[in-house]
């Protein structure tokens, strides 16, 4: 089965074709190198001794993708690519819609075109904004707080009209948690170009001596200790639930949606603890107020990943701090 893999170079899409490799799958990675670098292609290859063919090409390019469609037989597409920086998509909105409106219209006009019909589509527990209740199920209502977060929504809607006008379609909506963590090699991880937004790559910068202390967004929340807890997942076990969702649309028509986290909470300060522990180094924070947009609490229910699509994480809190960390022990001065 050959599986076109759009943003394949970027963190979770290089872990997940490092996975489609493992489990023998032929690939075709795509990438426009807008935040990653060409140098994980070498690394994947290192990492499963295999092959992939590579196109550098940006999917708003429509003739570039028909032409890729023609030079191979693909067989599902796994739709990575995108722009995915909260902050930057409520500056910049008019560059969010484009890009991650217009390359996914794209890709499913053109599979179309080559009746390409099995696709895997990267959305976020961001569709969510803040829970009503907790877990939080695929069902939860949907509300979006940021740019970012709607084009996610709006292609899920994309896609649900695109099964309805044709029900050959089989689709799989992830919606990912707060994926972290790096490959055990060390090889490839979360490489964000200057400062993060997020928690744990921010961490690792200040545990890489790169950030003088971490700013800890609030700690007046309604949770274990005044600070936000989310659902992290280690990015390998995320990768894996790809290959599950693979598999069974593989066999099954139709669309749906599926959470893929641990279902398991762990609050800033939890995690700041667990990453000194386990990494044996000092990470120095302050209290700051809140981040606007920012919620209290977000985990998973995990069941229907569970049952439908075989699929649980099982990498815990110290393994994917420590890959964090030793990904960037491992390529300092790269
Ligand atoms: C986690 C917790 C912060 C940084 C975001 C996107 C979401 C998804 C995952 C793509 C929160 C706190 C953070 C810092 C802090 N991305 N924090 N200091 O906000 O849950 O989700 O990434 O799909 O769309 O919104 O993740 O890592 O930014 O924050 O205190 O310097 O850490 O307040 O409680 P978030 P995060």
């Amino acid at each position: 089965m050959n599986v076109l893999v759009t943003g394949g170079c970027g963190y979770i899409g290089s872990h997940t074709v490092v996975e489609l490799l493992n489990h023998n799958y032929d690939v075709v990675v795509v990438d426009n190198f807008s935040n990653s670098k060409p140098n994980v292609i070498e690394r994947i290859k290192k990492i499963t001794g295999r092959e992939f063919k590579f196109y550098e090409l940006d999917l708003c390019d429509k003739s570039k993708l028909v032409d890729l469609f023609g030079e191979n037989k693909i067989d599902a597409v796994i739709h990575f690519a995108g722009y995915k920086a909260v902050g930057e998509s409520v500056a910049k909105p008019l560059k969010y819609y484009h890009n991650n409106l217009f390359s996914t219209i794209n890709l499913i006009e053109v599979m179309n075109q080559f009746n390409v019909k099995k696709f895997v589509f990267s959305s976020s527990a961001t569709v969510y904004g803040d829970p009503e209740q907790l877990p939080i199920t695929e069902t939860a209502h949907l509300s979006t707080t940021n740019p970012y977060g709607t084009t996610k929504l709006f292609i899920e809607n994309i896609l649900n009209d695109v099964y309805n006008a044709d029900n050959n379609f089989s689709i799989a909506i992830l919606r990912y948690f707060n994926p972290v963590g790096a490959h055990p090699s060390g090889l490839i991880g979360e490489d964000p170009n200057g400062i993060p937004n997020n928690l744990v790559p921010y961490i690792v910068k200040v545990a890489n001596k790169e950030l003088p202390f971490l700013n800890v967004f609030g700690n007046d929340y309604d949770t274990i200790d005044g600070t936000g807890v989310r659902d992290y997942i280690h990015v390998v076990d995320l990768a894996l639930g790809h290959i599950k969702a693979l598999e069974y649309i593989n066999h099954n028509k139709g669309i749906d949606y599926y959470n893929l986290g641990t279902g398991h909470g762990y609050s800033v300060l939890e995690i700041v603890s667990t990453f000194s522990k386990v990494n044996n180094v000092a990470i120095p924070y302050k209290i700051v107020k809140r981040r606007d947009g920012d919620i209290a609490t977000c985990y998973a229910d995990t069941t229907k990943a569970k049952e439908v699509l075989n699929w649980q994480a099982d990498k815990d809190l110290a393994e994917m701090l420590k890959s964090a960390y030793n990904y960037v022990l491992m390529n300092r001065g790269e």
